[in-house]
């Protein structure tokens, strides 16, 4: 079973000043691909908490790590700058897709700055912070997370057997 690592990146729900709602919602999304949730946490939008919390999300190997959060233009938004510090492999995919697919509900999709990578045997990828990006984001990219978990896990040399092939 592959595992999945939450963070939540947010002044205000790390202060317990705002219930998190972008945790949850990723949580019941891991639940209905069959992820178990290894790990979750609620940071504040700080770089090296950040990248300390995405390096030891990794260091334990969980398959998923996704964040919520801190990828707009706002001052203390710094998430892709911290998960692209930690990144060893750029798997650019996942977040053109997020902003290709997300410019078709919303103009301001150009202004998520999400990156996506691997670190080790984990895909990090970045997801806005509002519960309603949370849950169009991973409809768009959930069809190629089974595959990608698979070949980096090494169970797979290639594309043959991939799990969903199919469109
Ligand atoms: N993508 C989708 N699919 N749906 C959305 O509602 N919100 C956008 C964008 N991406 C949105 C979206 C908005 S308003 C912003 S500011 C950016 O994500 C960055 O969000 P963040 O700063 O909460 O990470």
């Amino acid at each position: 079973m592959y595992t999945l690592g939450i963070v939540t990146i947010s002044d205000r729900s790390s202060a317990g000043k705002r219930d998190d709602a972008s945790g949850p919602e990723i949580e019941s999304w891991g639940g209905r691909m069959g992820l178990r949730v290894a790990k979750k946490s609620i940071i504040p939008d700080d770089f090296e908490t950040i990248k300390n919390t995405l390096i030891q999300f990794s260091n334990e190997g969980i398959s998923l790590i996704l964040t919520t959060g801190g990828t707009g233009f706002a001052v203390r938004d710094v998430t892709p700058e911290a998960t692209a510090a930690v990144i060893e492999r750029p798997s650019p995919g996942f977040a053109e897709a997020m902003r290709a697919k997300s410019l078709e509900v919303t103009h301001n999709a150009m202004l998520s700055r999400a990156v996506s990578g691997i670190r080790g045997a984990s895909l990090i990828i970045n997801l806005p912070g509002s519960p309603k990006a949370v849950r169009e984001n991973l409809q768009f990219i959930e069809k190629a997370i089974p595959h990608a978990l698979e070949l980096l896990k090494g169970s797979l040399d290639g594309c043959e057997n991939s799990v969903n092939m199919p469109r």
